[in-house]
């Protein structure tokens, strides 16, 4: 398979600036996918250098292993979930790095590959895990959630206006069969929704039943605290997200690191003794330029933060 097909890296310029790599640095790719990041990075490391990619999901490992084995001597390349960045760290003798970058959600081969049940345009079995360490599938969640905690998922991580509608019509529907096909879930949720609302809430309905099944912001939250102890100053974070709520947690997360102070606002100095752990080095996100989208439509959400360690 060719690198394209498997995924198109984005904002690759920029996440290469953001990084600001010390050539005999040590790095993590916690998100390796095709591994086209982590080749621009080894491109920056002298012999001294060292890269770790990491990724959950069994074709990512090998395809990129393969991408990258003219690399092996510095580059070690581990299968499992960023959550637990800190043990894979160890277990290749690492304490501390100078550089972390995310590169969020799921790559292009994961999306078209139907079997796995990640995009509405395909028909598939409603899979969508990304790795083998994520404990439910989609079908699961369609099948057994009760009617509002179906609700509560599909408007809190898809953001949708008729949560509560789909979820009824998905409970009414499931007790007459099982919704196992992406096909049945869609035209179950067309049922509920006018004709031009559709294609949004399929991408909103696939979103939300994405971040439940692999537990995705509760594995962003972990690694964010844990990228800070592992960070050396001045290490950089860099984060690409794709959608609103992952976005959110970076911007929250970075806000904190840069102004722990927690006395109140009338208090005319600080009390608290809290110091920045951590400063900007984006303001406001970056975005990939229009040239960018034009030639990879699937960059078109992607938003990057970055931030130092000081
Ligand atoms: C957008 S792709 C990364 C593409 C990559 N930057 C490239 O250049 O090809 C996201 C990858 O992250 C992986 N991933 C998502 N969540 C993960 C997690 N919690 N732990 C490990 N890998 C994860 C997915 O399996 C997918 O391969």
């Amino acid at each position: 398979m060719k690198n394209a097909e498997f995924h198109r890296p984005v904002l690759v310029d920029q996440v290469i600036a953001h990084l600001a790599i010390k050539s005999s640095g040590i790095y993590v790719d916690c998100t390796l996918g095709g591994g086209g990041h982590s080749q621009e990075i080894m491109k920056r490391l002298s012999c001294s250098g060292k890269l770790v990619g990491i990724d959950c999901d069994d074709r990512a490992i090998e395809f990129a292993s393969e991408r990258l084995q003219n690399e092996k001597d510095r580059i070690s390349i581990l299968k499992g979930n960023f959550a637990q960045l800190t043990t894979l760290l160890a277990s290749v003798n690492i304490v501390t790095v100078d550089g972390i970058l995310l590169d969020l959600g799921v790559s292009s081969f994961q999306i078209d590959t139907s079997e796995r049940g990640f995009s509405y345009m395909n028909t598939g079995p409603l899979d969508m895990r990304m790795g083998e360490g994520a404990k439910i599938t989609a079908e699961h969640v369609v099948n057994v959630y009760p009617e509002q905690e179906l609700a509560r998922i599909f408007k809190e991580y898809g953001e949708e206006r008729y949560a509560r509608s789909i979820a009824r019509k998905i409970v009414q529907e499931r007790a007459r069969a099982p919704i196992s096909s992406t096909q049945q879930l869609t035209d179950i949720v067309s049922s509920k929704l006018p004709f031009q609302q559709r294609i949004k809430s399929f991408a909103r309905i696939f979103q939300a039943l994405r971040i439940e099944v692999n537990n995705e912001l509760d594995n962003l939250k972990s690694l964010l605290n844990q990228a800070l102890e592992l960070l050396n100053s001045p290490g950089r974070l860099v984060i690409i997200s794709y959608h609103s709520l992952e976005d959110r947690l970076v911007k929250e997360f970075f806000k904190k690191q840069i102004n722990p102070c927690q006395c109140p606002v009338e208090f005319p100095i600080c009390a608290c003794g809290k110091k920045p752990t951590m400063r900007l080095v984006t303001r406001g996100v970056v975005r990939p330029s229009t040239e960018e989208i034009a030639s990879n439509p699937r960059s078109r959400s992607a938003k990057l933060r970055a931030a130092e360690k000081l």
